[in-house]
């Protein structure tokens, strides 16, 4: 185990409601960084949520001082869409629909499994 990748259903109606969902991820072993696996548990993790659960909308509330997950997130395609002052917070968002290049296909290469 390197880190942990999450999903959080607690967007209200105006956010999406359950067709949204606020993901978050990190690699805490410093050895394990740089290898693309925070970007590839995302990409996993939106591939099963739009697939299995519908969700159409996610959203990732990041420190504005954090640079390297702030170009995670834009790599993948995500867009500033609020700041929270008080909290030093950027709320990027990305709708499915602006990721056909990549979530479609990878939506149809998941293969579910049970964890043992
Ligand atoms: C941010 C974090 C998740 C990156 O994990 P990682 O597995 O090292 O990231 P990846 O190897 O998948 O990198 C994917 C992209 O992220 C960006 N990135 C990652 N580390 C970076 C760094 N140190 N500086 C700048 N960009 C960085 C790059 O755009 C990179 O793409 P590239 O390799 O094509 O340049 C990890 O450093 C971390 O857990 N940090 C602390 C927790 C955190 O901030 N979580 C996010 C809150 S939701």
């Amino acid at each position: 185990m390197a880190g942990d990748v999450n999903l959080f259903f607690t967007l209200d109606e105006e956010e999406g409601g359950r067709q949204a969902a606020e993901i978050e991820v990190m690699v805490a072993e410093q050895g394990s960084r740089g290898k693309g696996i925070a970007k590839e548990a995302l990409r996993a993790l939106m591939a099963y949520a739009s697939r299995e659960l519908g969700v159409k909308r996610f959203v990732a509330k990041i420190h504005e001082v954090n640079a390297p997950s702030r170009k995670l997130f834009e790599g993948l395609g995500f867009e500033e869409f609020k700041r929270v002052a008080c909290f030093g917070e950027v709320h990027y968002q990305l709708s499915t629909d602006k990721a056909a290049d990549w979530l479609p296909q990878l939506q149809e290469g998941l293969n579910l499994g049970k964890y043992e």
